[in-house]
């Protein structure tokens, strides 16, 4: 269920790694005002991970994620995406690899005046797929515990069926990699973990690669993986035994967790 794809320019296989970074690089601005955010960066996600990105703010964490969702154009390094390299691409060829990504932002970004299931089904209508689009939507939403919400519009919603309506339009058309920006930053601590199971659940039911950046200690043990980015810099690269375990909370690293 989870490996369709209607458009062939990327082809995808099960032992593509979803994520492969090399040597990346990244500046914004240009001549004297160049800003290097990102050095060096090096990283490989195999298909199915959960992992998590901590960081100070500031540090490269959403221009990082907007470079894998190939938001923005890459210039210098390697950077593969589900077996694809987007280094040198077209802005064409990079709206392919964009829909094979889910992105779940800190704002819901939801379309005010649509339902929660008119919100999902613009995503499944960008697949080309009209006839099916309301049995997906309600499918998606019941799944994340909304079918008694499928016809509410966002304003009669709260904040964590929002950012869960969020997460079915970026789930609904199976993307294999999950690229999400701090998506439990506006919700209470309930709302915020059921929100992370739920991806979790779905993350695992269908073999997707998850990468999520978040300050919210409560929810690290999620991860397959933890990796932390500091001044551009990917500083560690650790499992969560050994995160854990080096990582007492009486010293913790506090900037970690600083918005
Ligand atoms: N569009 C932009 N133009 C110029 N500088 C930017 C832009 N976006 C982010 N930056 C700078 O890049 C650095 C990294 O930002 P960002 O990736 O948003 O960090 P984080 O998500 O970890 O807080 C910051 O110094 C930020 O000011
Ligand atoms: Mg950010």
């Amino acid at each position: 269920m989870a490996t369709s794809q209607s458009s062939g320019s990327s082809p995808v296989t099960p032992t593509t790694s979803a994520v492969q970074i090399q040597n990346l690089h990244y500046s914004f601005g240009s001549g004297d005002l160049t800003k290097q955010v990102l050095f060096d960066i090096n990283l490989t996600l195999p298909r199915g991970q959960i992992v998590i990105m901590t960081g100070p703010s500031g540090s490269g964490k959403t221009t990082l994620l907007t470079l894998i969702g190939a938001l923005r154009t890459v210039h210098a390094g390697s950077l593969q995406v589900l077996g694809q390299e987007v280094v040198g691409l077209s802005r064409r060829k990079l709206v392919s690899v964009r829909r094979n990504i889910g992105f779940i932002f800190q704002a819901h970004n939801l379309f005010e005046s649509l339902t929660a299931a008119q919100n999902v089904e613009m995503a499944v209508e960008l697949k080309g797929q009209f006839g099916t689009k309301r049995s997906q939507a309600v499918e998606i939403l019941d799944k994340l515990g909304l079918s008694d919400r499928v016809d509410y519009k966002p304003g009669s919603l709260s904040g964590g069926q929002k950012q869960r309506v969020a997460i079915a339009r970026a789930l609904v058309n199976h993307p294999l990699l999950i690229l999400a920006d701090e998506p439990t930053a506006a919700l209470d601590k309930k709302s915020g973990r059921d929100v992370v199971t739920l991806m979790q659940k779905l993350a695992k039911e269908e073999n997707h690669t998850i990468l999520m950046v978040t300050h919210d200690n409560r929810i690290l043990d999620v991860a397959d993986r933890i990796i932390n980015l500091v001044d551009g810099r990917l500083e560690s690269d650790e499992n969560l035994d050994t995160f854990v375990s080096t990582h007492d909370p009486k010293s913790l690293d506090r900037r970690m967790f600083i918005m």
